[in-house]
């Protein structure tokens, strides 16, 4: 096949050559990022604040995120691309996890799907490992548990990072393909990162994963006020802003548009 696979990615831990992955919510974007050859999307569950304006990842509907995966999908071409399932959609059961990540699979084409957690969630882990489900862990702030957290803070410090190591090895073993690291020590994921054989995506997590994520609006300079992890390689939103303006002045003021923009 021509698309990545979690062979592929595997085998990049085994020489040592780090990765990137962002999230993509549209064709569009999924298109650019992917022939700019990032070899792993992933439709985030952040989708719920970045496309549809929720407060948190919480009440993003399954339906939605599906929608926005088979986009994904049919704009990319050769990268591998991984679904969130949401908040709900997997917690209660292995059964409800396999029946939500094959709709992933089935409706929108999904290679793999990606679930918050550590020990409590290693039945559904394993019952999509069984089914031939590729499954992304995630540990650390797991937006999800953000009313358990109490707010976006940084996960991992202490004696929790002992906890936290646990649930990387034990996501390992239930046979997960790769864990997301969010916010936490720099130094835990180091650790973490050694001690495993499966690669880790960091995100506010430091230098030393294998892979690190950004949400896309993120790093394009799209969200007003982006953490500290997060670096700015583009000012979209002043550049859309600016655009959007000057169209409007133009429209306004009768310069747009012209003869060239017309049929005769
Ligand atoms: O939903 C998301 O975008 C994520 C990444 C930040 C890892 O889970
Ligand atoms: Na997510």
């Amino acid at each position: 096949g021509k698309r990545v696979t979690v062979r592929d990615i595997a085998l990049a831990k085994e020489r040592g050559e780090r990765w990137p992955m962002v999230t993509a919510y549209d064709a569009m974007t999924a298109r650019l990022f992917d022939e700019a050859g990032i070899p792993v999307l992933l439709v985030g569950d952040s989708a719920a604040m970045v496309v549809y304006g929720y407060d948190s990842t919480l009440p993003v509907p399954i339906d939605d995120l599906i929608s926005l995966t088979a986009a994904v999908v049919r704009g990319s071409k050769r990268a591998l691309v991984v679904a969130d399932l949401p908040f709900g959609s997997y917690q209660e059961s292995p059964e409800q996890a396999l029946r939500s990540a094959a709709r992933f699979m089935k409706e929108a084409g999904a290679h793999a799907v990606k679930l918050e957690g550590g020990r409590r969630v290693l039945p559904q882990v394993e019952a999509l490992v069984s089914a031939g489900i590729p499954v992304m862990a995630h540990l650390g702030l797991t937006p999800q548990s953000v009313n358990v957290f109490g707010g976006y803070r940084v996960q991992g410090r202490g004696q929790s990072g002992e906890e936290l190591m646990a649930d990387a090895k034990a996501l390992e073993h239930a046979g997960a393909f790769s864990v997301v690291l969010e916010c936490v020590p720099a130094e835990l994921a180091q650790r973490v990162t050694s001690a495993l054989s499966i690669p880790t995506i960091g995100i506010g997590a430091g230098p030393d994963c294998d892979a690190q994520v950004l949400v896309w609006q993120d790093l394009m300079g799209l969200t007003p006020h982006p953490p500290k992890f997060v670096k700015k390689y583009a000012d979209l939103a002043g550049e859309m802003s600016r655009a959007v303006r000057a169209f409007a002045d133009d429209v306004v003021s009768g310069a747009f548009p012209t003869a060239e923009h017309s049929y005769r």
